[in-house]
């Protein structure tokens, strides 16, 4: 057996970890400013998309990932591999940055003016010893890629269709896990419930599960019982439905295809097959979802009833335990069974947005009870949104776990307010009918390898590569008076995550202030181009203070006011020209 390790061992393993986050941060793909309509990528935006595009196996194309085969042809282990352990072996470290590095210049060739796929194609033979018929197929798709990325015909199209011409129609989502969406400005269609979820979505989302599942038994050393899940419904569209597949896999099935390929059924995982208990799963649905997907809520609910009709035992059925217990309290089998609630039809959102950003709240409980009113109605076979306050209050009252799968490199849990208005709406709620907060994690599937993090990483993460990331601001700040008023939506949005989760640490307001208020050339930047947005930051900060969320120092607190008081004057100044 290993002894304790020794002091040098644990600082390398320290240093490492740092790196390993540093990396992280690093590599992650953020938008760096704005989409504006009619304009082409920059060449830096899409030197980074396609090297992200290039790290996924592309079946679609048939190539496997270029970091893949780099490392393959290296003789070094797996690229996932690398990637995990990383931060924990100095010599993987080495291992994945030369990988990188090679997949860095093999994309600047591509894309230098002078090269192209030859160049690009040479480079790896010589690097890496791919044979360059192996390399020029994934390039000449990249290539291809490029191409559609550096032009743009949206304002053509946009034209087109005021004229009441014909657009033509194309996928929608995310450009990495679905390059098909080039080119731009056509008419967007969704998805096919019944195709829903993909093979691929579904083998995608077995690792994502045993992930999570085992990130949960390493932090509470048991299988959590309940997970309440959130289920979007552009998340699903994106991703051809790893959301769905995730939730059947939780409870211990797999979707079943008819003759005519169309998913209308499960099957059920065995016992000695599936290792573990089935997790019941209580579905927060979003009124998008319940709109596109109505052979897909069939097909969950279809899912929990049969396994919560399987003869089996409570401690590897959790689903049937508690199905079970509600009929013991009284409950009918149909109304015990029902585990999919959303909003009222016709109606959509949870409010808690407005709610939090409008400061119309006194006590926390508020903000729960709010998200059970607006999401209550029960879904599912014969269930059409009928009100289901009391089942869906004793539903939240056993879930132990809230979780969320984030499906894209575009928009993060600080970018929208419906992040913090559905998962931080439906923790806070959770926390009132269990009395404590609930373990909440996000699947992050944005890059290779998938990532489950708790709700405070990602909050951290999200924070550090966007509001705290000059590349970020910088962007922002390009678009002037729109780009302020972003940053503020930022720091709002992450305030939602303090008032519904309290996911949200001291130092990140700190910083936040320190960045955009307590610098004075900022400040002045800021207040320059969008003098409201700049006091509402402001405004926000102090916010935050005043609800307890942060404790600021008091010198950052006379910074804060004083700021406000100057931005007033600004404004009234601004009002008096006027
Ligand atoms: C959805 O895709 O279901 C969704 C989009 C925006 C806000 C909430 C939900
Ligand atoms: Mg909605």
């Amino acid at each position: 057996m290993a002894g304790p390790a020794r002091p040098a061992e644990e600082r390398d393993r320290i240093v490492l970890r740092l790196y390993e986050q540093l990396l992280e941060i690093e590599q992650r793909l953020i938008p760096t400013g704005m989409h504006v309509f009619g304009r082409p990528n920059a060449q830096t935006e899409r030197g980074d998309m396609l090297r992200m595009i290039a790290s996924f196996d592309r079946p679609e194309v048939g190539f496997r990932s270029l970091p893949g085969q780099i490392a393959a042809r290296l003789g070094f282990p797996e690229y996932q591999i690398l990637m995990e352990e990383s931060a924990t072996c100095g010599e993987r470290l080495l291992q994945r940055e030369r990988v990188d590095a090679i997949l860095r210049s093999a994309i600047e060739k591509l894309l230098a003016e002078d090269g192209g796929i030859e160049e690009a194609a040479s480079l790896l033979a010589r690097e890496a010893s791919i044979p360059t018929e192996d390399s020029t197929g994934m390039l000449a798709f990249l290539n291809g890629l490029n191409r559609q990325l550096g032009t743009n015909s949206e304002v053509d199209e946009l034209m087109r269709a005021l004229r009441r011409e014909y657009i033509e129609p194309g996928p929608g989502g995310d450009l990495v896990q679905n390059p098909k969406i080039l080119p731009t400005g056509r008419n967007t269609h969704a998805v096919n419930p019944y195709a829903v979820p993909s093979h691929v979505a579904f083998q995608k989302s077995r690792d994502t599960i045993r992930r999570l599942l085992n990130r949960c038994l390493d932090e509470r050393g048991r299988y959590p019982e309940t997970i309440g899940m959130v289920i979007w419904g552009m998340d699903n569209i994106k991703t051809h439905g790893e959301g769905v597949a995730q939730a059947l896999l939780l409870m211990g099935v797999v979707p079943k295809r008819d003759g005519m390929n169309r998913v209308t059924d499960v099957e059920i995982i065995p016992p000695e097959t599936l290792g573990r208990p089935r997790i019941d799963v209580v579905f927060v649905l979003s009124g998008i979802f319940r709109d596109l997907f109505g052979a897909t809520i069939e097909l969950l609910d279809k899912a929990a009833r049969q396994v919560a009709g399987l003869d089996e035992p409570p401690e590897t059925n959790f689903l049937r335990k508690h199905v079970q217990q509600a009929q013991q309290e009284g409950l009918s089998w149909c109304d015990a069974a029902t585990r999919l609630f959303s909003n009222a039809p016709g109606n959509y959102g949870t409010n808690v947005n407005f709610m939090v950003i409008g400061g119309h709240w006194d006590r926390a409980e508020q903000i729960g009870d709010l998200f059970v009113t607006r999401k209550c109605f029960a879904y599912g076979r014969g269930l059409e949104g009928d009100p289901a306050g009391t089942l869906m209050a004793k539903a939240l009252s056993r879930v132990e776990v809230t979780y969320q799968n984030l499906d894209n490199a575009e928009i993060g849990i600080t970018d929208v307010d419906h992040y913090f208005e559905y998962l931080g709406g439906l923790t806070q709620a959770v926390k009132q009918r269990t009395g404590e907060r609930p373990a909440t994690y996000v699947c992050d599937s944005l890059s290779p390898l998938v990532k489950i993090r708790s709700l405070n990483e990602t909050v951290r993460l999200e924070v550090r590569t966007k509001l705290l990331n000059p590349k970020w601001y910088g962007g922002m700040l390009r678009h002037g008076f729109s780009g302020v008023a972003e940053i503020e939506h930022h720091v709002s949005n992450t305030f939602g995550w303090s008032a519904t989760a309290g996911a949200v640490d001291d130092w990140i307001y700190s910083e936040i202030a320190n960045t955009y208020v307590v610098d004075e050339t900022m400040r002045n930047r800021l207040a320059e181009l969008n003098p409201h947005a700049t006091r509402s930051l402001a405004q926000r900060l102090l916010e935050a203070h005043g609800r307890g969320f942060w404790a600021a120092q008091e010198n950052v607190l006379d910074h804060l006011h004083n700021a406000l008081d100057k931005l007033e004057d600004h404004l009234e100044g601004v009002n008096r020209q006027a």
